[in-house]
């Protein structure tokens, strides 16, 4: 290249250089490293090298950009533009030669290394980098004089024109191959697994349909499943299913227990997820309007017992202490092997465990949060029946599990239920009047809004979901109504008829639907009792990290879960569920472990990634720190008994009402 050579820029990356006129604007491209897509290796069939060359005065650039600074259309493009169509402007950048100066854009769908766009601002956008990718190739035709295999010159092809060396195949390849290299008249189109080196299937020449990836979220209630495209990114199909384990165990420590009392109780248990989960695949499958063959590859996250379960592993070791995993690693296994009905030749990636309680989910939501990235120190929870909490920044990340038991899903409260249509999920009370008004799921009015009555004819009102139950309690407390104990006052303390007794305590009825058939949905002691509970473990497990991290304060908190979604950060603040933080430091993720699990389906780096993250990650067991036990005596107290919450305090009042009745059984329990 000379100073007499054009000058080639390239944008959005402003990469430029001089070439020699005649020179392909692809091998420009990748002279320069631009990120220019190919599937065909410039063989005009792919179409994903297209560029849009700008004309003109670019004086930003240094260049005057004429008419014949690229080839005419050759008869490729016009071929191209006849069969399929090229957008205006548009050229194939393994057609188009460089002919003066010219400023080239990328467009966004035509680099390699495309980008899915995350919603929130504090969240990084995914790379796409998938583990599985298409490759076409010419391949020799055999020859008397020189003898050798169609699969030897097919892997020669694919090293001289992809660089992929080290590839294998199964016998099913084997017997597709010769068929397939002469229909496609010696060019083929080869899928393969990067990570394993496998060939997973062959088309005769050139085939550009795309390919899908499952991200699945195995929970202990629910399975929940996105179908992406593994070239765009785009999730083109959603689906959940109940886990049906539930009626052999309601939570994860009596399916263990299940496993211990029956024999061969884990080969039941693992079968029931496995169909489970083929059914949620024939769903999203048909959704989509593909079949499960389609589907090249899986990613699944899950806590550990599932995840053993999963895999067909017993689960007890994770019942006791130390609480010892078969395998924390990640594994990547033909999902054959594991009974799922995908493309016979699809592999599984499952997130390595952080540790025997925190598991390949919490790896997950750690991949999605990226609190290893965090300049100011991030404290992530992902609230379940188990909450998994990660505490760090760039120097450091720590990691625990806290036992908040299923309140927070609306199990163990009086008028609990799921997160449903009928659900009461927003409430407010008016701190005089102690009149509550409130939000019902399936409606988007108040209950004291016009049409409300109308908006939920087909549901009516039918009990309280979790942020309903947490919203409930922290209003009360805003209101005086519960004290900082956790007691509810009588009417004549509160001085509103909506306190009744309650056997020897108080319950606050919130709406009573018994002259029209409905029920009577209240708060009763035993449900703030059950909230104090699961809120304290949650706050005590964070605390305990906030010791080891020998700090008093964080900078902001990340609520994940699909329960984290729906809580008010002011109400859980109030609650003593998360630290003193400013409110509008508090954020929510959304379903992040599903997220997590999307960016291993897309990025195969980040694989590598999270491997490397659970691996300096901290473990910090909660079970055995007598600390924990003295944050979570504290932390029962709402907000709480001795930390000053300086930042809330100053953004509401806390009454300081006290209802002297006898503690409740529960409260002496804990206390002892
Ligand atoms: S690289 Fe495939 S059409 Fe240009």
């Amino acid at each position: 290249m000379s100073d007499q050579d054009p000058s080639v820029i390239f944008t959005p990356s402003g990469k430029r250089g001089r070439f020699a006129r005649g020179t392909r604007v692809l091998d420009a491209a990748r002279a320069l490293g631009v990120d220019l897509d190919s599937v065909c290796g410039g063989r005009g069939i792919c179409s994903k090298c297209q560029v849009t060359p700008a004309f003109g005065d670019f004086p930003k650039h240094g260049v005057i950009v004429r008419e014949d600074a690229l080839s005419e259309w050759n008869s490729v493009e016009a071929r191209y533009d006849r069969v399929r169509g090229l957008a205006k402007g548009r050229r194939l950048g393994c057609q188009a030669l460089v002919q003066g100066d010219v400023v080239i854009d990328v467009p966004a769908s035509s680099q390699v290394h495309k980008q899915v766009v995350r919603k929130r601002a504090e969240a990084r956008d995914i790379t796409i980098t998938p583990a599985t990718k298409l490759y076409f190739v010419e391949v020799e035709q055999p020859d008397m004089d020189e003898p050798s295999g169609d699969m030897e010159r097919l892997k020669a092809a694919l090293l001289s024109q992809w660089g992929l060396d080290g590839l294998s195949a199964g016998l099913d390849i084997l017997a597709t191959l010769q068929p397939t290299l002469r229909k496609g008249n010696w060019q083929v189109t080869v899928a393969v697994h990067h990570p394993t080196g496998r060939i997973i299937q062959l088309w005769p020449g050139f085939h550009d349909a795309p390919l899908f990836g499952l991200a699945i979220d195995l929970g202990s209630t629910t399975i929940a499943a996105h179908l992406c495209d593994l070239g765009s990114g785009e999730v083109v199909a959603s689906a959940g299913v109940m886990n049906p384990q539930i009626r052999l165990g309601e939570d994860l420590m009596s399916r263990v227990s299940y496993v211990m009392m029956n024999e061969g109780g884990e080969v039941e248990l693992t079968a029931l997820v496995r169909d489970a989960m083929n059914e949620l695949v024939d769903e999203i499958a048909t959704e989509a309007g593909i079949t499960p063959a389609d589907i090249v590859e899986a990613v699944l996250v899950a806590n550990p017992v599932m995840h053993h379960l999963f895999l067909g592993l017993n689960p007890v070791e994770l019942g006791q202490a130390p609480f010892a995993l078969a395998t924390a690693n990640s594994l990547t296994l033909p999902a054959t092997e594991l009974g799922i009905a995908l493309h016979p030749q699809a592999y599984f990636y499952i997130l390595p465990c952080i540790a025997g309680h925190v598991g390949a989910d919490a790896a997950a939501v750690a991949l999605s949060e990226a609190p290893d990235k965090s300049e100011d120190l991030v404290l992530v929870v992902d609230v379940g029946t188990n909450a998994e909490i990660l505490l760090g920044n760039r120097e450091r990340v720590l990691a625990c599990s806290s036992p908040t038991g299923p309140a927070f899903e609306g199990a163990q409260i009086s008028s609990g239920q799921r997160a449903a249509p009928g659900a009461i999920e927003k409430l407010r009370i008016d701190p005089q009047t102690k009149e509550p008004r409130f939000k019902v799921i399936g409606s988007d009015l108040w209950s004291d809004e016009d049409g409300f009555a109308q908006s939920i004819l087909s549901s009516g009102i039918t009990g309280i979901c979790g942020s309903g139950i947490i919203e409930a309690v922290a209003e009360m407390r805003l209101a005086g109504i519960v004290d900082a104990g956790g007691l509810i006052g009588s009417a004549e303390q509160v001085g509103s008829a909506r306190c009744i007794q309650d056997g020897r305590t108080n319950a606050y009825v919130i709406h009573d639907g018994r002259a029209d058939g409905g029920p009577l949905i209240s708060v009763t002691n035993g449900d703030i009792r059950a909230i104090q509970l699961a809120k304290a473990a949650l706050y005590a497990g964070a605390r305990l990290l906030m010791d080891k991290m020998e700090v008093e304060t964080v900078d902001r908190v990340v609520l994940a879960g699909a329960f984290g979604a729906h809580i008010s950060p002011l109400h859980a603040m109030v609650l003593g569920m998360i630290p003193d933080c400013p409110l509008e430091k508090v954020t929510s993720a959304g379903n992040a472990a599903g997220t997590g699990a999307r960016i291993a389906l897309l990025n195969m780096g980040a694989r590598a990634e999270i491997e490397a993250m659970v691996r300096n990650i901290e473990k910090i067991e909660t079970a055995t720190e007598a600390r924990f036990q003295e944050h979570f005596v504290e932390a029962s107290n709402i907000p709480h008994a001795t930390a000053p919450y300086p930042l809330l305090n100053a953004m509401v009042t806390l009454p300081r009402t006290s209802f002297n009745q006898a503690a409740t059984p529960g409260r002496r329990r804990r206390r002892r």
